[in-house]
């Protein structure tokens, strides 16, 4: 008579009752009945059963929608892994958003950045602080315009191993301190999180959160757990501005010109009601009442809802003209504008394309000269030479004035 079940015969035997010589099976350990083993065997089946037949949607939804991967899906209907509706981030965002021991969760930082903050990462606009921060990664300017910000939303995650395992106390206790990735590399937990220890003076144990300047940390939001980054969600403006220019786009299309400054007010608005139920309903209503949306045979290329108070006359293109108002025009405007550019004068110029005003020393700059000027010193990282002088400006605007001015130099030429 066999005493463990691992002897007990072959797969089909164990299939069969009468055949089964499981008497006395040493079963986890613990030497138990035949009727007992059984018993575990059908409870085991039944488990592995049910979970297949609850997961069978979704693996039909991803194949049917591989781009479906980051939707929500709604594991209290399937019953199954209710821990992860304690917060917004689903099997489904595991799957796709994967890490490993070199990624550092980057790919689940970038598309928090991209999904929630409407930030695809444009590298421009990084004020790289003037001290240089040893043993990070990507310290250099050119890969800082991306990672300052990318690295510590990253670490929300630095606890969520393969599949979004929590490598909490517990489990790292267990595993002898070694988190382990989704390409099932693993890598000692203290020495991994180091990557995100705040300096010793910083006031605070990670650098992670949601960065929005290099050169004034109280504009930034620094969390530590996915909770704290839930929380973010639900108060970033940046989250909120965002809503608003995915309902604009998807009411009157991506390409559609709108002014950045009706999508500013559209979102002030929005955070101003921020206790009311209807807040949301609100801004869509704006949109759907919008002179874009209500205007037929739209032009994609013209703005037909501005900022609140815009004179129109010689303002610069909608696309930028809220942005240069907000930004540009207290230094850059009027008779004793700095380095002779008025940026809020859109004119014809003598080649009979419109541009800036910009006269130095009597002489009027050719315009694509002053455009090269200006996106130059909106996405350097010099701090000595960024524009706005000595001055945050939201990331959003700035990586639209960048690109703005790309397509200005690429047709002026
Ligand atoms: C345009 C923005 C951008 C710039 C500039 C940039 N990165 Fe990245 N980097 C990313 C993103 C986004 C990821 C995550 C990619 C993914 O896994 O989906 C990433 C991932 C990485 C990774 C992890 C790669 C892996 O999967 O193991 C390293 C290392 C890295 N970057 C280093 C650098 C260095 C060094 C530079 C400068 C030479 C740089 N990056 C410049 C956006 C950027
Ligand atoms: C607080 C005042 C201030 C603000 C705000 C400001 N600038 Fe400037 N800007 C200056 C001063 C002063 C100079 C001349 C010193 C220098 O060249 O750095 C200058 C120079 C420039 C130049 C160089 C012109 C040349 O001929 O080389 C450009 C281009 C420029 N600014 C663009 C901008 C843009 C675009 C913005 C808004 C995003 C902006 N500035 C906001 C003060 C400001």
């Amino acid at each position: 008579m066999p005493d463990s079940v691992a002897e007990a015969g072959t797969p089909n035997e164990l299939l069969d009752p009468d055949s089964l010589p499981l008497d006395n099976a040493c079963f986890f350990g613990d030497t138990i009945t035949r009727a007992e083993a059984l018993a575990h065997l059908d409870h085991a089946r039944e488990l592995f059963t049910g979970m297949v037949t609850r997961l069978e949607p979704v693996f039909q939804m991803w194949e049917s929608n591989p781009e479906g991967a980051f939707d929500p899906v709604d594991f209290d209907a399937i019953g199954f892994y209710p821990s992860y509706n304690a917060n917004q981030f689903y099997a489904q965002f595991w799957q796709a958003a994967q890490n490993s021991s070199t990624n550092y969760d980057r790919r689940r930082g970038a598309y928090m950045l991209d999904r929630f903050f409407c930030d695809d990462l444009k590298p421009v606009g990084a004020a790289l602080p003037t001290t240089h921060v040893e043993g990070k990664h990507a310290s250099d300017p050119a890969c800082a315009a991306c990672h300052f910000k990318l690295d510590p939303m990253a670490g929300f995650f630095r606890h969520n191993g393969y599949f979004g395992i929590d490598f909490d106390d517990a489990t790292l206790q267990q595993n002898g301190n070694q988190i382990i990735f989704d390409d099932f590399a693993s890598l000692d937990f203290t020495e991994y999180e180091s990557a995100w220890r705040a300096p010793t003076g910083a006031g605070r144990d990670f650098d992670v959160g949601y960065i929005r300047s290099t050169r004034d940390e109280s504009l930034n939001s620094y969390g530590s757990t996915i909770g704290d980054l839930d929380a973010l969600l639900k108060a970033a403006p940046e989250v909120e501005r965002c809503f608003v220019q995915r309902a604009f786009e998807y009411f009157n299309g991506a390409d559609q010109a709108v002014d950045p400054g009706f999508l500013d007010d559209v979102a002030a608005d929005l955070h101003k009601t921020k206790s009311g139920g209807d807040r949301l309903e609100r801004a869509l209503q704006r949109i759907l009442t919008g002179d874009t949306f209500r205007v037929p045979d739209r032009n994609s290329t013209v703005c037909y809802d501005v900022a609140p108070g815009d004179s129109g006359a010689h303002r610069p293109p909608c696309e930028v003209a809220s942005i240069l108002r907000a930004n540009c025009a207290t230094c850059h405007s009027g008779a004793n504008a700095q380095a002779g550019l008025d940026l809020t004068t859109w004119e014809k110029a003598s080649d009979g394309g419109f541009g800036f005003r910009q006269i130095v020393g009597g002489q009027a700059i050719a315009r694509a000269d002053t455009f090269a000027r200006m996106h130059d010193r909106v996405t350097t990282s010099d701090l000595t030479r960024q524009m706005p002088q000595l001055k945050d400006m939201p990331l959003h605007q700035r990586e639209a004035l960048a690109l703005w001015l790309q397509k200005q130099i690429d047709s002026a030429r």
